[in-house]
């Protein structure tokens, strides 16, 4: 099999554009940031930069071909994590490999842990944490020391996540949001942008307000 070191994104809207950015600002300052060799959607996404490669039915194709993947979507709107969890499985199936994504002025410590497929973007800081497979900790954000966060879960853009929290799997902490230290998140809870999260969180659902309350239980579809 050829090796292949480009990488396919898998998803082409605004978060594929996101990543393409960071690349991009990584190569013009001349670090070493994989190559994307273009990305796999349902359609053509007209604002990628990148031609389309197939769709998700073509992994397997591609993968024999030597390309790693990354997920590169996150769904817009009422974020539910649940469906990425879905493509993620449909990916694995398909025997493909994943690279993770890291951004040059990101700060992850020695002593951190990234799962496959993960995505740390600019300024973001992980320090002395573990993150689970595909998980994305956004432009930054910030997860302190002794966290664990769970697979597929993404940490919203200047999040704040305190020391020894544990955050389950699909879940999706809001932009801004803030995690008090010692706090646990279950499995598929949302957080709102700019929320404060003061106590465990044990049932899957939408947070948010202040006072934080449950503001309804997530949707699965
Ligand atoms: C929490 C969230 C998922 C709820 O979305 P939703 O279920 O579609 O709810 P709506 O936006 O319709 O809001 C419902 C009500 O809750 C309020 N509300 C929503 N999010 C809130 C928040 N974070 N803090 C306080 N109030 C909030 C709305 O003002 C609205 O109040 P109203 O009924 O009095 O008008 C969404 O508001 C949110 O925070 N999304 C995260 C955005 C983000 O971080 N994006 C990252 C982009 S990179």
């Amino acid at each position: 099999m050829k090796m292949n070191t480009d990488i396919i994104l898998a998803g082409g809207g605004g978060h594929a554009l996101s990543l393409m950015e960071a690349l991009a600002f990584d190569h013009a300052r001349g670090a070493d940031a994989p190559v994307v060799a273009g990305y796999t959607a349902p359609a053509d996404a007209p604002c990628m930069t990148v031609p389309r490669l197939g769709s998700d039915d073509d992994a397997a194709t591609l993968a024999a071909e030597g390309y790693r993947f990354h997920i590169a979507f996150v769904y817009a709107g009422l974020p539910v994590m649940d469906k990425r969890r879905r493509i993620i499985s449909l990916y694995e199936e398909a025997g493909v490999s994943f690279a993770s994504i890291v951004a040059s002025s990101a700060v992850v410590t020695p002593n951190s842990t990234l799962g496959e497929g993960c995505a740390v973007l600019n300024r973001a800081v992980v320090n002395r944490a573990t993150l689970g497979g595909h998980v994305i900790v956004n432009t930054g954000a910030i997860v302190e020391h002794d966290c664990v966060v769970g697979a597929n879960t993404f940490i919203g853009p200047g999040a704040v996540i305190g020391g020894g929290v544990t955050i389950g799997r699909d879940c999706f902490i809001g932009l801004g949001a803030r995690v008090r230290n010692g706090v646990t998140i279950a499995d598929g809870v949302t957080v709102g942008m700019g929320c404060i999260v003061n106590r465990n969180l044990t049932e899957p659902g939408i947070y948010h307000g202040d006072p934080l309350r449950l503001h309804r239980l997530r949707n699965r579809n």
